[in-house]
């Protein structure tokens, strides 16, 4: 495996699951506890304080930190259907497969949803927003997603939040693949509710995530119809107040998770950010000297994914198949980008030699492909 690692070990350069360290690993194998003891409420106040202290420094006490058992999906869905009073709309700013989703969530249970629509390489126009919420007063809630995973675009969240802010909505984000890998001043934005997951930049495993809802509009939130038993964000908010959680949780993840989290509290958000730019910028550079021409422009790149156009003459398959016998592993493109591109993420507890391994690798493959 390019000289790093060990061979049963894989690189992982998809966008999560991500590779942990040892720490985060070894952390899993800790005694056996019940959720409904006071173990696990340790456990679960310990995590929700680390959140707020991460994400919200400064802010904690105007935020609720709601932990799930369960993907990304399951934070962000909770968010939607958490997030409209009957009759109220949401807005969805569209730029790839996870704005889409969120759109076919609302739409799914039938919550009323509209949508603003871009290309999956374009960033969506804050003024092109503010006029269609003056044009929609039913419009409740503006939802988008940080990091588009899609394409690793990053989309421009403070100028969207100042908008839906200065418009009096509420302002639901997706920051899965985005928290501790991006700049996100949740508080100072107003942003209303943020999803999270811990399998990504948060270098733990997948299987918990979170949301982080503002404690004002908690209470309005409080009023709007119960629309599943899972998800329901109130009820999280309740049970976790009295030091519980309403469904058996993945306990040994959430060890894990936590071990994450003090990894991030002792590497720092701002020097993991830093970490995760500068080997992006590696890759980049390497990539442009290959004469690998990447998706985007370098205006709209995220710091932990660049998507490429294929080299000539090679196909995804191909060169997916050759880098994984060489110990990486790379991801595909989706929907109609899926015959087009393939993504390089550099999430997760990676050194920087491993990813010279994985370039050479890619040189290697590229030049006998
Ligand atoms: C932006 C974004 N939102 C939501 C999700 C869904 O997360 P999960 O696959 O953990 O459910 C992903 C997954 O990659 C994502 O990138």
């Amino acid at each position: 495996m390019g000289g790093e690692g060990k061979k049963d070990e894989m690189i992982l350069l998809n966008p999560g699951p991500v590779n942990v360290s040892e720490r985060v690993r070894q952390a899993l194998v800790r005694p056996d506890v019940c959720h409904r003891e006071s173990e696990f409420t340790e456990l679960l106040h310990g995590i929700q304080a680390k959140l707020l202290k991460l994400f919200v420094p400064g802010a904690e006490s105007d935020y609720a930190a709601v932990v799930l058992t369960g993907s990304g999906t399951a934070a962000v869905e909770s968010a939607v259907m958490s997030s409209l009073p009957p009759g109220k709309r949401m807005l969805v700013l569209n730029n790839g497969v996870y704005g889409e989703r969120i759109s076919q969530m609302a739409g799914l249970y039938r919550l009323g949803v509209s949508e603003l629509k871009y290309d999956w390489t374009t960033r969506p126009d804050p003024e092109r927003l503010r006029l269609a919420l003056r044009q929609h007063p039913e419009a409740h809630a503006v939802a988008m997603v940080h990091h588009e995973t899609t394409t690793g675009l990053i989309n421009p969240v403070k100028e969207i939040a100042a908008v839906v802010d200065s418009q009096n909505r509420v302002f639901i984000l997706d920051a899965v693949s985005a928290l501790a890998g991006e700049p996100l001043d949740i508080a100072g934005s107003h942003i209303y509710m943020v999803a999270g997951t811990a399998g990504k930049c948060i270098q733990g495993f997948p299987g918990v995530s979170f949301v982080l809802v503002r404690k004002g509009f908690l209470e309005r939130m409080r009023g709007y119809p119960r629309r599943s038993i899972y998800l329901h964000i109130t009820q999280y908010v309740d049970d976790q107040g009295l030091g519980t959680i309403p469904f058996t949780p993945a306990v040994q993840v959430y060890y894990a998770f936590d071990e994450a989290l003090n990894e991030l509290m002792e590497e720092g958000v701002a020097k993991r950010i830093q970490r995760y730019k500068k080997v992006a910028t590696l890759i980049r550079d390497r990539m442009t000297k290959l004469g690998v021409n990447p998706l985007l422009t370098p205006d709209k790149l995220s710091n932990t994914i660049t998507a490429y156009h294929l080299p000539e003459g090679v196909t995804y398959q191909l060169l997916h198949d050759r880098l994984k016998k060489e110990g990486y592993v790379i991801y595909a493109g989706q929907g109609q980008l899926q015959s087009q591109i393939f993504r390089v993420a550099n999430m997760g507890a990676l050194t920087e030699a491993q990813l010279v391994g994985f370039l050479d690798a890619f040189e290697r493959v590229c030049g006998t492909a």
